[in-house]
């Protein structure tokens, strides 16, 4: 199966409508990150007070967790208007000079995927940023001509999986660099409850546990979760979900209780079974579980880190006991130090 097809995947597959719908408009609606949010309302505060634009601002972060959400309260907070695109849309120095000269006073620019911004495109960003001109060259060879304009004090805020894919004169130019995290299953809760009263779907409070706990953290997915236990909920349960009704919804989909779908339970069992808990190297199991290597590093392997299946360590990956133990296999202890025991 596709990654992208993946019931579980947070970073395709998006219901735009539906997130339009759920997104909360102001910072006190938005649940969780709760230090983020601290930070942010200080800076928002500031910049209000001053009657400035608030600072650029990168946010950083797995998928699904909220990063255009926040650039959209950002605005909403500020009272000005938000344009929306993304790094791979940005062609040519060109679409990014179109945009930021249509930039009113204060607007938010939000930049998805910042990472991917070609370089031709990130230099005219530079002196944007910083001084706010607009720096560019017309025509190529001896008719070529360099125009400077002013813009507008807008905010930049940038969204990327990991700053480190930032090159660093991009990142210095940012002056709130924010990360979000996995959220809490109570947190969770909370969003599937909300989204639920939302969209008028009736469900228990142990219902919205179950979806929750099986979310990995992310509130994209249990959002998508949600609506799919409500499709099985209406043509089996009368429309009702209960925490036995979510979880015959969620094994038929093939979720297991901690989040896992097939791809994570075959990453794990491929380490145990086939590699005797391992180390080994990523382009190993990249060929043994038939999967590209960067979709392993940048869709599977986080949640199985943070929920403490895997471990990375210098020699490779390896299973932990906890790993052992979900899937019910006698724990092997290899002697390396870096699988951390329970106890
Ligand atoms: N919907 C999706 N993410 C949310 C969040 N963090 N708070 C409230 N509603 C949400």
């Amino acid at each position: 199966m596709n990654h992208e097809e993946r019931i579980l995947s947070a970073t395709d597959g998006r219901d735009e409508q539906l997130d339009l719908a759920l997104r909360p408009r102001l910072l006190s609606q938005y649940i969780g990150q709760e230090q983020l949010k601290e930070n942010l309302d200080i800076a928002i505060q500031a910049a209000r007070g001053r009657g400035e634009a608030i600072d650029h601002i990168l946010f950083h972060g797995f998928p699904g967790l909220g990063k255009t959400t926040l650039a959209y309260i950002i605005a909403n907070e500020m009272q000005t208007s938000i344009r929306v695109t993304s790094g791979p849309v940005i062609e040519r120095a060109g679409d990014l000079a179109a945009i930021l000269t249509s930039l009113q006073e204060g607007d938010v620019l939000f930049i998805d995927e910042i990472h991917r911004l070609n370089h031709t495109v990130e230099e005219i960003l530079y002196p944007a940023m910083e001084d706010f001109q607009l720096d560019l060259v017309i025509g190529q060879g001896p008719g070529a001509r360099s125009v400077k304009m002013d813009l507008p004090r807008f905010t930049l805020v940038g969204a990327t999986t990991r700053t480190g894919l930032l090159t660093p004169p991009l990142r210095d130019r940012f002056g709130v660099i924010l990360r979000l995290e996995f959220y809490k299953v109570e947190e969770l809760v909370e969003i599937v409850t909300r989204a639920a009263l939302v969209l008028g779907i009736k469900i228990d409070p142990a219902g919205a546990v179950e979806i929750a706990g099986r979310s990995r953290g992310t509130p994209r997915i249990a959002n998508r979760l949600l609506k799919r236990v409500r499709d099985f909920a209406d043509v089996k349960a009368a429309g009702r979900i209960t925490s036995e009704v979510a979880d015959a919804a969620l094994t038929m989909l093939a979720v297991d209780p901690q989040g896992l779908d097939e791809m994570d339970r075959k990453i794990i069992l491929t380490i145990i079974d086939k590699f005797r808990g391992g180390p080994l190297g990523i382009d190993t199991l990249a060929t043994a579980v038939c999967e590209e290597k960067n979709t392993l590093e940048d869709v599977y392997e986080p949640f199985l880190i943070q929920q403490g299946f895997l471990v990375r360590t210098p020699r490779g990956r390896m299973a932990t006991q906890h790993a052992y133990e979900h899937f019910d296999r006698p724990f092997v202890d290899s002697g390396d130090d870096s699988n951390p025991k329970l106890f």
